[in-house]
């Protein structure tokens, strides 16, 4: 089922979220619903407070991306065990409808979590997936991209993303 996506400035998205300490039916309906509202909104990845529950899980695909790796994943109470490297990309967010700023990130990392089976999975991300993966992780930590930039450019992108909202509020 398509859930509605929340966007910023909900509170929801400020707020670090949960552990999962079982992964029940009704975990396990989440997930469903957030790959249906991912892959609804055409996005890569999806955090669970970003459809307004505050539990430790994303869901990533990032299949659409012509020139990434196609990498379905489920990761559950998700952890950075190390991480090497920078490289900055343009993101979006569909948290944040129509923005899109460039974030300095990790290249690579080396990743612990439970996977929809509550099996314990060790990964290494590396560019567009690690991208992706720590915008997400993020989100689950209460962090936006947004925050992610500092002084004036954080400033600027919060300024235009109110000018796409007022414009969108206009456009009905
Ligand atoms: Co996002």
């Amino acid at each position: 089922m398509v859930r509605n996506i929340v966007t910023y400035p909900h509170e929801i998205l400020k707020k670090p979220t949960e552990k999962v300490d079982v992964i029940d039916k009704e975990v396990k309906e989440l997930i469903r619903d957030m790959f249906d509202t991912m892959y609804d909104a055409e996005g890569v990845g999806l955090a669970a407070n970003q459809i307004g529950v505050p539990l430790r899980v994303m869901v990533i695909d990032t299949s659409p991306k012509e020139d990434a790796p196609p990498l379905k994943l489920v990761l559950i109470n998700p952890e950075i065990v190390e991480s090497e490297g920078k490289v900055k990309y343009k993101e979006g967010c569909l948290s944040f409808p129509g923005l899109s700023v460039e974030v300095e990130r990790a290249k690579k990392v080396k990743v612990k979590a439970l996977n929809e089976h509550g099996e314990p999975v060790e990964l290494t991300l590396e560019d567009f997936p690690a991208i992706v993966f720590q915008h997400e992780l993020d989100h689950l930590l209460g962090i936006t991209f947004v925050d992610r930039l500092k002084g004036w450019r954080r400033r600027i992108a919060l300024e235009k993303y109110k000018k796409l909202q007022k414009e969108k509020a206009r456009a009905g």
